[in-house]
């Protein structure tokens, strides 16, 4: 099991024991609380021979010396304390849930002086340290008791210190919504295909139900009924079937249009007949990241009570080779009528996409669309981990799209749409190909998702070098990062409610 808290605000804390968590900035002589945990100022001295100043994330761990409240005293540099962001808080959270090792209860001191601590200061802090713990490890069957990184049965009991308690509450409901969001997006990811199919991922979005979230799946009979020939075309070389969730939350206004979000859920992506060379196939398994994070957004906004009408759509397929798989060659229709010859069955999210999104805007009318895939290979090699790549019709939802990806820390960087891109995909047999060669690979990709919008504001999000693989931070230690969620939910948080 990864390590849970159990975490809670409080203006003061009885010490008896356990590990005292304190800040320091570079500017400040003394840390947070350090007069409550140090009776004989062994943190000066500890500081001084560790040459610890307090820059941003450094830490110095110490054993409490006798007459201590405590057993263990760790103390967390914050750097400049006046500059510190939502995101500083959120890395601080997770630097130090990080060093909590096997301690059972942790009091962590956040008012330092100088600092104006707010209650979501706070908060971000506690999601940071959640953020950090989670880890997956289902299927790891031998346990970690010998393993000091590795957690105790129990949650460890976490009491965050600050004078900003009483508005920390209030903020946390909002932060733990998000960490259930993000932690679900990221199991999504995480979980094997064999465990994770189409049908199965369906169920994970229908449980939203329970949180108040209208729920449909679509079968492949009913796609067959709309149309869908690009999808199901994807879809027919697996014997698992396809499906299609539509998840409806309605906390805004009945009279306002919704945002929608869209996404690319492929299970499993072998390349189909156009078959990937077998190293890394096994990361496949996370070709539905964006439907995780469309799921984990709907989880959250609906967690959070968000006061804005969105729906998410996912498509669900997986890519597999097979008698009845689709061929280089063939020509599909999709549900917007417009005819797509398959030049390369691995250019498959495209084909998902591009029949979810012509549904979307047909049934919903949305203000703005958004769609999220791991669409792309050459993503990565334009953006690397640090910035999904971004490609939209509209500049204003661009740019929103851009503030949000600065305020949560997901990034985002705009590339081109153009008229000559979009040449690259004219077929010689059909209305369009599903590859526009060599170049320019995630530009091309998003020109045929462009060509299933119609003029609806939209913005493709490529997070295939975000969403898996990325290298471990302060709040991500798993494979999956859950990329996307935190975005959309401040995306919505800012453009959409009130
Ligand atoms: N799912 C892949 C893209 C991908 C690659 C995601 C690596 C995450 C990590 C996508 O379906 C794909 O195979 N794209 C091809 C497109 C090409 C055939 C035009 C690619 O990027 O090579
Ligand atoms: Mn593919
Ligand atoms: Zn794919």
């Amino acid at each position: 099991m990864s390590m849970k808290f159990e975490i809670g605000f409080s203006k003061s804390a009885r010490l008896s024991g356990g590990l005292a968590i304190l800040l320091k900035t570079v500017d400040e002589k003394e840390a947070a609380g350090a007069a409550e945990v140090d009776p004989d100022a062994v943190i000066a001295k500890a500081a001084r021979i560790a040459k610890f100043k307090g820059k941003s994330l450094a830490t110095l761990d110490i054993i409490a010396p006798q007459g201590s409240p405590v057993d263990r005293i760790l103390v967390l540099g914050l750097g400049d304390g006046a500059t510190m962001t939502a995101y500083d808080w959120l890395k601080a959270g997770g630097a130090a849930a990080a060093k909590i090792r096997g301690a059972e209860k942790v009091a962590v001191f956040l008012d330092v002086p100088g600092l104006d601590v707010s209650g979501k200061g706070a908060a971000d802090f506690a999601l940071g340290m959640e953020m950090n713990a989670y880890t997956f490890d289902t299927y790891k069957t031998t346990k970690k008791d010998d393993d000091d990184q590795k957690a105790p049965a129990r949650p460890v009991k976490v009491t965050i210190v600050t004078e900003a308690a009483t508005e920390a509450k209030r903020a946390s409901a909002n932060t733990q919504a998000v960490a259930e969001g993000v932690i679900m997006a990221r199991t999504l990811v995480n979980e094997p295909a064999n465990v994770l199919g189409p049908v199965e991922f369906a169920a994970k979005a229908k449980e939203l139900e329970k949180l108040g979230v209208e729920v449909e799946i679509l079968t492949e009979r009913e796609m067959k009924k709309l149309g869908m020939g690009a999808l199901l075309g994807v879809a027919q070389g697996s014997v698992r079937p396809p499906r299609l969730a539509i998840m409806q939350w309605k906390g805004g206004k009945p009279k306002d249009r919704p945002v929608a979000f869209v996404g690319k859920g492929v299970v499993f992506d072998s390349g189909g007949i156009s078959i990937k060379p077998g190293a890394g196939m096994e990361d496949m398994k996370g070709d539905m990241g964006g439907a995780a994070a469309v799921t984990g957004v709907m989880h959250v906004l609906a967690t959070r009570k968000a006061k804005a009408n969105v729906i998410g759509i996912i498509g669900l397929v997986e890519n597999m080779p097979d008698g009845n798989a689709q061929r280089p060659g063939d020509i599909v229709t999709s549900m917007s009528g417009q005819t797509i010859e398959i030049i390369n069955t691995d250019a498959e999210g495209r084909l998902v996409l591009c029949d979810a999104l012509w549904y979307c805007n047909d049934r919903f009318k949305p203000q703005a669309m958004i769609n999220l895939a791991t669409l792309t290979g050459a993503v990565m090699v334009a953006l690397g981990s640090h910035h999904a790549g971004l490609f939209s019709n509209d500049d204003a939802l661009a740019g929103q799209l851009t503030v949000a990806g600065a305020v949560t820390q997901e990034r985002v960087w705009r590339l081109p749409l153009g008229k000559e891109y979009d040449k690259m995909i004219d077929s010689k047999f059909a209305d369009m190909k599903n590859t526009g060669g060599r170049y320019a690979g995630s530009i091309t990709a998003a020109q045929f998702l462009k060509r299933f919008v119609k003029d609806t504001p939209w913005a493709h999000l490529d997070i295939a070098g975000t969403a898996m693989g990325s290298p471990t931070d302060e709040i991500n230690q798993s494979w999956a990062s859950g990329f996307g969620v935190r975005l959309l939910d401040e995306f919505v948080r800012a453009n959409y409610e009130n």
